[in-house]
This record gives structure tokens, C-alpha cells and sequence, in this order.
């Protein structure tokens, strides 16, 4: 299963996709992420580590979804969030 995670790379995205990741070790995590959080960048050594696909894109694009075929599961974590 393909399990999306947008806004992957952030405080909560980031905790998903790890989290499903060592969960459901067979399934592809993919962290879909515009890095526009100073921080965010961060977090892309560990999804290598554990074999999380990270994707830099904006929900706002369309076409940076063109390589997301056939996802199962999709997570909406791509906000400006207001918790510091
Ligand atoms: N942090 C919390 O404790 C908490 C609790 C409850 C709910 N939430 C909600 O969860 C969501 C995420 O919160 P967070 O704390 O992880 O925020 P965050 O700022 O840590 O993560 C958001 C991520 O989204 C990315 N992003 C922003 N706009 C994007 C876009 N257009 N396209 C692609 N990526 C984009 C940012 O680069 C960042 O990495 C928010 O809606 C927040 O309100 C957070």
C-alpha cells in the first residue's frame, strides 16, 4: 500500500510517516513536503535512513502529484500551522 503524507516533512507529517513507516515496514511512506517551513529540511537524513520516499512539492500544484499514482492512503498535514 501507498500511504501520502502531505505536508510530510513537518511536525506532525513527520511523526506519521515515521510512524507508519516502522508500522507497516512493506508499505511505501511517501513525505510530500515544499520545505517552506525553516526546519522541515531537517528531517529528510531520517526518511532516508528508514526508506520513507520523500517528495518536494506544493499541494498547490497539481502537476507535482503527477508521480503519486495509485495512493491508498493519503494524510493532510500541508498547513501554515500557527503552533510554534
Ligand atoms: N503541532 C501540533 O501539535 C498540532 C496539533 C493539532 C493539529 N495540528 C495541525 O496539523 C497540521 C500540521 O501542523 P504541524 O505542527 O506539523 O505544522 P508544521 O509547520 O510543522 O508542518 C507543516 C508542513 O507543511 C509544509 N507545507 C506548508 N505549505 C505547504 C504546501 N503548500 N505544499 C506542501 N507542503 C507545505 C511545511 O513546509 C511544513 O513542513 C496543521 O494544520 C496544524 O494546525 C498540529
Amino acid at each position: 500500500m501507498k500511504i501520502l503524507i502531505t505536508g510530510g516533512a513537518g511536525f506532525v507529517g513527520s511523526s506519521l510517516a515515521l510512524h507508519f513507516k516502522s508500522k507497516f515496514p512493506n508499505s511505501k511512506v511517501v513525505a510530500f513536503d515544499n520545505l517552506k517551513r525553516r526546519g522541515s529540511e531537517l528531517n529528510l537524513p531520517k526518511f532516508l535512513e528508514q526508506g520513507i520516499e520523500f517528495v518536494h512539492g506544493d499541494i498547490r500544484n497539481p502537476s507535482d502529484f503527477d508521480c503519486l499514482k495509485e495512493t491508498g492512503m493519503c494524510f493532510l498535514n500541508a498547513l501554515r500551522s500557527r503552533v510554534s
